[in-house]
């Protein structure tokens, strides 16, 4: 019996592709009655938004859900309940009202709609050249409030403010330690910015999709190379490509 974990990133990495979806759906479907295999789906998106996409989109129900850059996991996805004592280990150091108030001085910051404002993330729109100038002013000014943050640019135009115990790649630390996967049992997917933080998780696997983002192509130029793999083809295609890859699909 094989077994590996699958975390993948939603826009651009699993969905984009509806044809190509289909087909990966169908392999994880099979393997899924046979294999020990866990899915979660690691969105940028609130639940709110994640819904949505339920709704346009055919996706396998996954076995839990991290949504708004890695600060909601939600266990059981049908719930509108976050996961208890991941909030409490984001709320140290995090002072949201505070974020807030400094941040409306900007007004290169438009902040992105109210059901992207979670308990955990601040999140705006800015365009590339006002990004690069304002993130150090940014990190300076939050820095010296002795505010403890991560700012997360992605795709060229979102600009995510999370706690320093938040991102992707620690809500996917969490889970895969509470279910006891080992990394090398565990593969990552996805094609911008705020994956990056998936992929910087040592030594899980990782599958880059053919259409990422300029940051990531980037980052992973950056990287070596063996533990990330970097697929030809699109979005769900591309993950596929990537889990033959490494064998955990034949
Ligand atoms: C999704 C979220 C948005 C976030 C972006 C990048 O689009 O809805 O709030 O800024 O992902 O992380
Ligand atoms: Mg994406």
């Amino acid at each position: 019996m094989s077994q590996f974990l699958l975390v993948t990133d939603l826009d651009n990495t699993l969905v984009g592709d509806r044809a190509a979806l289909a087909t990966l759906n169908q392999h994880l479907t099979a393997q899924r009655q046979n294999d020990n295999i866990k899915i979660i789906y690691s969105t940028g998106r609130s639940r709110f938004l994640y819904q949505r996409l339920t709704q346009e989109e055919t996706l396998l129900c996954p076995d839990a859900l991290i949504c708004s850059v890695g600060t909601a996991i939600y266990l059981n996805p049908d719930e509108d309940k976050t996961d208890a004592e991941w909030d409490n280990k984001l709320s140290q150091n995090w002072d949201r009202e505070l974020i807030v108030a400094l941040t409306a001085h900007y007004s290169d910051l438009m902040p992105q709609p109210d059901s992207e404002q979670t308990d955990y993330k601040v999140s705006f729109c800015i365009s590339p050249s006002a990004a690069k100038e304002l993130i150090p002013r940014l990190k300076n000014v939050l820095a010296e409030k002795g505010l403890k943050t991560k700012i997360i640019y992605s795709a060229d135009k979102d600009l995510d403010i999370l706690p320093e115990n938040g991102d992707k790649g620690l809500a996917l630390q969490y889970l895969r330690e509470k279910w006891g996967f080992e990394p090398e049992n565990t593969v990552v997917c996805g094609d911008s910015g705020n994956d990056i933080a998936l992929f910087s998780v040592e030594p899980c696997r990782g599958v880059i999709v053919g259409n990422a983002k300029p940051e990531l192509r980037q980052w992973y130029q950056e990287q070596e190379r063996d533990r990330c793999y970097f697929a030809q083809d699109f979005c769900a295609g591309g993950i596929l490509e990537g889990l033959k890859h490494f064998s955990f699909l034949t």
